[in-house]
């Protein structure tokens, strides 16, 4: 029995889907279990680019099951969608690819409600995907409107439940926004209906699966979506996506018990970026920063936004590294501080005078937190075609050194570029 888990330690993009395309390999099942189509994931798989946002990355291995489980929420337009352009690009994933009935659906008012939602904020809008995740989760937890997939199988009480949700929503939409539109419950039940009759193949009981694939010793990848500074619980609340994204989710999110899990290997970047708005103390407004960007190719895989960056903030990840009870690191996107003259590492905080190392819990407090830097010489090495820890300059590999302290936590794994054989095994 053997179960590995890949979190993301920071906001999000950290280079999950590299590193769990690189696990793969030793893995017979790969699942997802939080999130929906708000996560991007690029994977370099022979030779070619592939974006994937709500499948696993063992969607590209024809070995590989994967896994959608109870915690996803699946937009099931996107998800077919996505399913088609892969099947074109890497033929068919029958037999291969399974979706809880449990998840919970995505349907087109819960955009609509995002679009008021943030709109109204205005300048306090969270910048979130928009692609309905936060309204989808807010339904789970409130429960009352709540549809699951395994509801689309039975259609009477399926259409009736759509007939009372899409009244109320409609009611609060227009009493917020006017202007709001909706297509009606019919409409919605008889595309839904269609998008249902697709997925009947891939649908079923994935807790139930796992926990048999388990027992016949099958090897089982937990692919993280999203990071642990954007969990709901930990993260920087509000400023956050609204589900468990750091290690803590793995269990509510799967059905499988964190006590199953063996390996729990948190990824971080080399330095830190953030999409959406949200408290970002390390973040560097100037050249550096825009060099990183560029050089980083920081642009959001889903909404193509330039994401913002900064130096390496090891207050807030060692934090998200805690709550997520990762044992090791593996550190990515080394090889875009390449042409830096000096890089920072952000050691501790100031926050009215008092220097801590505790990410504190309020963003008014996170928002006034100085950084206080460790400044280190920058290497001035093309580092992309190195291959082992000894290949590494001495200022790059002081730098791993840096952030391995601060962690706590050994880095297994450094990533010096997005192809798979771009990775240095650190054992
Ligand atoms: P994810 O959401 O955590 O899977 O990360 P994203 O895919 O959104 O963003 C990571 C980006 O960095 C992708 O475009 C990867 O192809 C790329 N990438 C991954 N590892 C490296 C690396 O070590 N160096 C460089 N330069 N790019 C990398
Ligand atoms: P991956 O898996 C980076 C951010 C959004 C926004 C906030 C809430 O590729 O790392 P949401 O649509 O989830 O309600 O948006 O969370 N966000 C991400 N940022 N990477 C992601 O996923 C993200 N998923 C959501 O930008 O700030
Ligand atoms: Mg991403």
């Amino acid at each position: 029995m053997s179960a590995t888990s890949v979190i993301g330690l920071q906001w999000g993009d950290e280079a999950k889907g590299k590193v769990v395309d690189l696990l793969t390999n030793d893995h017979d099942i790969v699942v997802r279990y939080l999130g929906g189509n708000n996560a991007g994931h690029t994977v370099k798989f022979d030779g070619e680019t592939y974006k994937l946002s709500l499948m696993p990355a063992g969607i590209l291995n024809n070995r590989v099951t994967s896994v959608l489980a109870p915690g996803v929420v699946i937009n099931p337009k996107a998800f077919l969608e996505e399913l088609d352009a892969i099947e074109l690009r890497r033929g068919s994933a029958d037999g291969r690819l399974l979706i809880s009935d449990r998840a919970h659906v995505i349907f087109p008012y819960h955009r609509e409600e995002e679009r008021i939602s943030e709109n109204l904020r205005k300048a306090d809008a969270i910048g979130t995907t928009m692609r309905g995740i936060g309204p989808c989760y807010r339904d789970k937890i409130g429960r009352t409107q709540a549809i699951r997939i395994g509801d689309m199988y039975y259609p009477d009480l399926f259409r009736q439940k759509l007939e009372t949700v899409v009244a109320e929503k409609l009611t609060v939409f227009k009493a917020l926004d006017p202007e709001a539109k909706l297509p009606t419950a019919s409409e919605i039940f008889e595309e839904y209906m269609q998008y249902a009759e697709r997925l009947r193949p891939y649908v079923t009981d994935t807790s139930a699966f796992l926990h048999r694939q388990l027992k016949a010793n099958k090897r089982i990848l937990f692919e993280g979506a999203q990071g642990a500074l954007l969990d709901v619980d930990h993260g920087t609340f509000p400023f956050v996506t609204s589900s468990n994204s750091s290690g803590c989710g793995v269990h509510s999110g799967s059905g499988v018990s964190e006590r199953l899990i063996d390996r729990m290997i948190g990824v971080v970047k080399a330095y830190t970026t953030r999409v959406g708005a949200g408290p970002f103390p390390t973040e560097l407004l100037d050249d550096t920063g825009n060099h990183i960007r560029e050089r980083g190719h920081e642009y959001g895989t889903v909404t193509g936004r330039p994401r913002r960056c900064g130096w390496f903030d090891a207050v807030a990840t060692a934090y998200g590294g805690r709550v997520s009870g990762v044992d090791c690191v593996t550190l990515a996107l080394l090889d875009v501080l390449d042409e830096l003259d000096e890089i920072k590492i952000c050691e501790a905080y100031e926050i009215d005078g008092q220097r801590t190392t505790d990410f504190p819990s309020h963003i008014a407090a996170i928002a006034k937190a100085k950084p206080i830097y460790r400044t280190m010489p920058g290497w001035k090495t093309d580092i992309t075609g190195v291959r082992t820890v000894d290949g590494l300059p001495a200022k790059a590999r002081n730098y791993v050194k840096a952030i391995t302290d601060l962690m706590e936590v050994p880095v297994t794994m450094i990533s010096v570029g997005p192809d798979r054989e771009q990775t240095i095994f650190c054992d």
